[in-house]
């Protein structure tokens, strides 16, 4: 959660008004990861000064702020760095002073935006407070600032980089990290661990390095000459601050120090230093409509922009990383994180399905001939059949996607199949083996709790498989294998195309495990036909928002109702309930329809909303049982049910009739009305669809 951004501008000449557009746009497009407040420092009227804009609550108000204090907006600068951030609060309320960028000192010697969390915060401003640092806000992320002072200070010819990296040798946690000094200008370093960071480059001439990928070269030592012999006065004067903080900065030029590199310099045929611009986001979708070459950072890269060069940095020399960072092109679209003609992201989401499911089966599925292809698992494949167990592992609305393929997956692979919430298991330290197969779905990619259980899986020698919306998201880049869903840019804060996607991304996953069983050529060819008409079945499912509208009218003013489903339908039902809850505030209960007579019978009358799940499949005559509890005590339910189905009067029941497909496949259609629903509920009570109380796209804390 909280998005950070960074323009830099080279040999291209800027006006303010310029700078603050671009990151304020920026940050509008990273809105979604956090809106308690925002903020942005850039470069004052005077040499050596630094200007920042903080204020409470979405993008919009950092902007009238702007307006409101007038800064001369026509200074021009040809070399600039601008660093902005919106946040989701973790550490102090939602509040100006706790707003980023964070400061070193009043005189904002080192400027600072942060994602992610410090864990050992509390230790590092215990120690810093010693030193005579005075912190001002409640947050982690100060520490920071103030610890890049302190070590500056006491090293003034230290580099921005060797800086760097000092501090964050000095941080636990999970960060994503832009700083900007006065002691440095025209210089960025962002560094990265545990939470996301692309690098965007704009060059206006032709590069004589073009985007090729360039190895690392193993450059030696770090430190500069003059440190070696800095290095006894460099630990006396550090000793105060105790045992861990200085320890990466103040050790002699040991391996710790070694580091690689990759220099690219946007240089022109004749080695002049280009005109260049670079963009540093938390995700691709703020750079896009400047430039479409991107660079991905991992874990333990420090990237320092500088005279139009960028440079990354790798904390260790040995850590068995990729020597390789390649500037990529990336293919999102504009209009693919613009609303359109919808009046939010969500319901643009919801209505991209019919396209969303295509592009997950795209080039993957071929009908005709019976084949599924999923290249990202082709090496593993065969291991994965002869696993002891495939386990799931996910959060929110990608567990639920996980829950509703259980079953699929246990018919076709006929393996044990276990599904479970990252942070539960995790706190239960649940035994995985050499032999499991571990499974990571996530939409983000980082998810804070997923990726922890997926390090803990890679500890225990399990196979990871990712099944993420994200490119170049942590856990794509961590499992061993996986499938891109290909869904695009899921903005809204509430997951609706992801949700389908995943499903169907992982009823291939089953297909191909089952590939080889004869038993299954049969059921495998009835999925795959039912897979080919998932799309149209959406679209005609889509038509009847209007309808649904109408419904939820019925359940403004509210207080609670229920969602039943059972078998695969459960986690349909757990899905719909999600979301009507995080975005309507409707309190909405799941239940599992054979545990009804077991409680919760006792919540029904004739007031108590209820929307029962009742497609055809082999165990619909016990989800009928339900259905007539709820009746016998006058209940009167939204029924969900296959198109013309004669079982549910009209004069009983509110019908929300769906199309009939395999049964495997039946919930990909019976999300969509709960997806609309949730969607017209929210816009009942006035809610902000996109941005719900509380709550941000990318949960990246535990
Ligand atoms: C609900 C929702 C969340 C996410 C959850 C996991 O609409 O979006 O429940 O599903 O935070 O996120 P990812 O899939 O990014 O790991």
């Amino acid at each position: 959660m909280c998005g950070i951004f960074g323009y830099i501008n080279y040999l291209v000449e800027v006006d303010r008004q310029k700078i603050i557009t671009t990151l304020v746009n920026g940050l509008a497009r990273l809105e979604y990861r956090g809106y308690d407040s925002a903020g942005f420092a850039i470069d004052g009227d005077k040499k050596g000064e630094v200007m920042a804009f903080k204020e409470v609550g979405k993008v919009a108000k950092l902007k009238e702020l702007v307006e409101q204090e007038k800064p001369d907006m026509t200074k021009v600068f040809d070399n600039h760095c601008g660093i902005a951030h919106t946040r989701w609060a973790t550490h102090g309320p939602p509040s100006r002073v706790n707003c980023h960028p964070h400061r070193s000192d009043p005189k904002w010697e080192f400027a600072v935006v942060h994602n992610g969390i410090i864990t050992n915060y509390k230790e590092l401003k215990a120690l810093l407070e010693t030193k005579g640092f005075r912190f001002e806000t409640e947050t982690d992320t100060e520490a920071i600032a103030k610890l890049a002072k302190y070590i500056f200070d006491e090293h003034p010819t230290i580099d921005f980089t060797t800086l760097v990296k000092a501090v964050i040798k000095e941080l636990q946690g999970a960060f994503g990290l832009l700083l900007k000094s006065v002691h440095f200008p025209g210089e960025v370093v962002a560094a990265r661990k545990g939470s996301p960071l692309v690098v965007g480059v704009r060059t206006e001439k032709k590069m004589k390095v073009d985007f090729v990928d360039v190895e690392f070269t193993e450059e030696g030592v770090a430190l500069p000459a003059e440190r070696a012999s800095q290095n006894v006065a460099l630990k006396k004067s550090a000793a105060g601050l105790g045992a861990s903080l200085g320890a990466g900065l103040l050790a002699p030029p040991d391996k710790s120090l070694l580091h690689r590199s990759q220099s690219r310099a946007f240089l022109s045929d004749d080695g002049v230093p280009q005109p260049t611009e670079f963009f540093l986001s938390s995700d691709p979708s703020a750079i896009i409509e400047h430039t479409k070459k991107v660079l991905y950072l991992e874990d333990d890269d420090i990237a320092h922009i500088h005279e139009g060069q960028l440079n990354i940095h790798r904390l260790s020399k040995t850590d068995g990383t990729s020597n390789v960072r390649a500037i990529q092109t990336i293919e999102i679209e504009l209009q693919e994180i613009m609303k359109g003609r919808f009046d939010h992201f969500m319901q643009k989401e919801i209505f991209e399905q019919p396209e969303s499911i295509v592009n997950a089966m795209r080039g993957r599925l071929n009908v005709e001939e019976k084949t599924i292809t999923l290249g990202g698992l082709r090496q593993h494949i065969s291991t994965i059949r002869r696993c002891r167990r495939i386990i799931f592992i996910a959060c929110g609305t990608s567990f639920h996607s996980c829950m509703a393929v259980r079953g699929a997956f246990e018919e076709l692979t006929e393996l044990p199949i276990s599904v479970e919430l990252a942070s539960d298991f995790l706190d239960r330290q649940a035994p995985v083996f050499r032999d499991d197969t571990c499974v990571f779905v996530s939409q983000s990619g980082e998810t804070a709790d997923s990726l922890m259980a997926l390090r803990y899986c890679l500890e225990r020698g399990a196979l990871t498989v990712g099944i993420v919306n994200t490119v170049g998201s942590s856990i794509s880049l961590m499992t061993h294998c996986g499938v891109h869903i290909n869904a695009g840019p899921e903005i809204g804060v509430a997951s609706t195309k992801a949700y389908t996607s995943q499903f169907v991304c992982m009823i291939m996953f089953a297909l191909s495990l089952s590939e080889d069983r004869a038993s299954k050529t049969q059921r495998r060819v009835e999925i795959m036909e039912g897979l080919g008409k998932v799309s149209a079945q959406f679209k005609e499912i889509l038509e009847m928002d209007q309808k649904l509208k109408g419904l939820c009218m019925k359940f403004k003013d509210q207080k609670s109702m229920l969602l039943l489903g059972r078998g695969a339908q459960h986690a349909t039902a757990l899905e719909g309930a999600l979301k009507i809850k995080e975005i309507s505030y409707l309190h909405c209960e799941a239940v599992m329809s054979g545990e009804l007579k077991h409680g919760v019978l006792a919540l029904v009358d004739e007031s108590l909303p209820i929307v029962m799940i009742l497609t055809r499949d082999d165990i619909f005559a016990k989800s009928l049982n339900a259905y007539q509890q709820v009746i016998a005590r006058k209940g009167r339910p939204i029924v969900i049910c296959n198109t013309g189905d004669e079982e549910f009067p009209g004069d009983k029941t509110d019908k929300i009739e769906v199309p009939h497909t395999v049964d495997v496949l039946q919930g990909l259609l019976n999300v969509i009305p709960l997806q609309l629903m949730a969607y017209w509920l929210a816009v009942a009570e006035g809610v902000n669809v996109d941005f719900p109380r509380n709550l941000a796209k990318s949960v990246t804390v535990e």
